[in-house]
């Protein structure tokens, strides 16, 4: 019963344009349906695993978890009501966009719009090839990622994602924000990534700080810190150079390679096109819920994830 892994995002963005060729050049996934309004973009055997849609907002505009089958999804309703929730189901039309057999969809507590689904549309049948030449991504039972979402009550958010969702607690960092600001940042997990959800009473602009996708190697983040920080254009010839030269010779990057203490996560950060961040990474290890056990950390790096001013 339950939430199985993170399925999907949807951001709402004012420049597609820009995500789209972020998303693609920078970040090496698969558009496969993108236009002036929107996008969907694949990093794995499914149909889509990121949308794109124009909009005011420039934030994270709904998640889509992914549940075992519609006697999951019943029972996921059922104890949402009885919590009080509103939820909207039988949306035929909201189902056929996602892609998948059926959804519901309601709000958390800060009117953030989830879905929870199953039957998610597979297309073994036309393999995933990245545009950028990412070796591929770490999808499967540990889902599309991770997101860092900022909450205004930490406690009622906490009582949402892991009394009603299910989400268990992999370990809390108390994050300097300031010289006199501590916030303490909670990570979640649903399956075995040590975090597919982290929430945090953090005075940010965006609902989320930044989502990550996760490659298969370390060599995938090198090459794609060199994407983002500008230095891949002096590498390349001039034809591509002219290509990419809309929005793409002044660094993205906005915090170096690093090591996370709590997933061990190897990755850096970047800006997107929206102003919060991506995170790129590899490497993290998994949480196996028979011998996990909760901890707090003081920082959020081992080494590394210096704090880069943009050029
Ligand atoms: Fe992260």
């Amino acid at each position: 019963m339950g939430i199985k892994s993170l399925g999907y995002m949807g951001f709402s963005v004012s420049d597609v344009q820009a995500w789209r060729s972020y998303l693609t050049k920078k970040i090496g996934l698969m558009e496969v349906n993108g236009s002036d309004e929107k996008a969907l973009f694949r990093m794995d055997s499914r149909e889509w695993r990121i949308a794109i849609e124009k909009g005011d907002s420039d934030d994270l505009e709904f998640a889509g978890y992914e549940v075992a089958d519609s006697k999951a999804l019943r029972l996921m309703t059922e104890r949402l009501r009885e919590a009080g929730v509103q939820v909207k189901t039988g949306d035929t039309e909201l189902a056929e966009k996602r892609g998948v057999m059926d959804l519901i969809s309601f709000n958390d507590p800060f009117g953030m719009s989830l879905e929870l689904y199953y039957g998610a549309t597979e297309l073994f049948e036309q393999p995933f090839i990245s545009s950028a030449g990412v070796s591929g991504f770490v999808t499967g039972e540990q889902g599309a990622g991770h997101y860092f979402y900022a909450v205004p009550d930490i406690e009622k958010g906490l009582s949402f994602y892991t009394e009603l969702l299910g989400f268990q607690l992999s370990d809390v960092i108390d994050i300097a924000i300031g010289p006199d600001i501590t916030v303490r940042g909670y990570f979640l997990h649903c399956n075995g990534r040590h975090h597919t959800l982290a929430i945090a009473e953090a005075p940010l602009p965006k609902r989320v700080h930044h989502f990550l996708l996760q490659a298969l190697t370390l060599d995938d983040v090198g090459y794609a810190y060199d994407r983002l920080d500008g230095s891949s254009d002096k590498l390349t010839d001039s034809n591509l150079q002219a290509e990419e030269s809309d929005n793409n010779t002044s660094s993205m990057i906005t915090a170096t390679i690093g090591r996370h203490v709590n997933d061990h996560m190897v990755s850096f950060y970047a800006e997107t096109p929206s102003g919060f961040e991506l995170e790129f990474g590899w490497g993290a290890r998994d949480v196996d819920d028979c011998s996990w056990v909760v901890t707090r950390h003081n920082r959020t790096a081992m080494w590394g994830h210096k704090s880069v001013r943009r050029k």
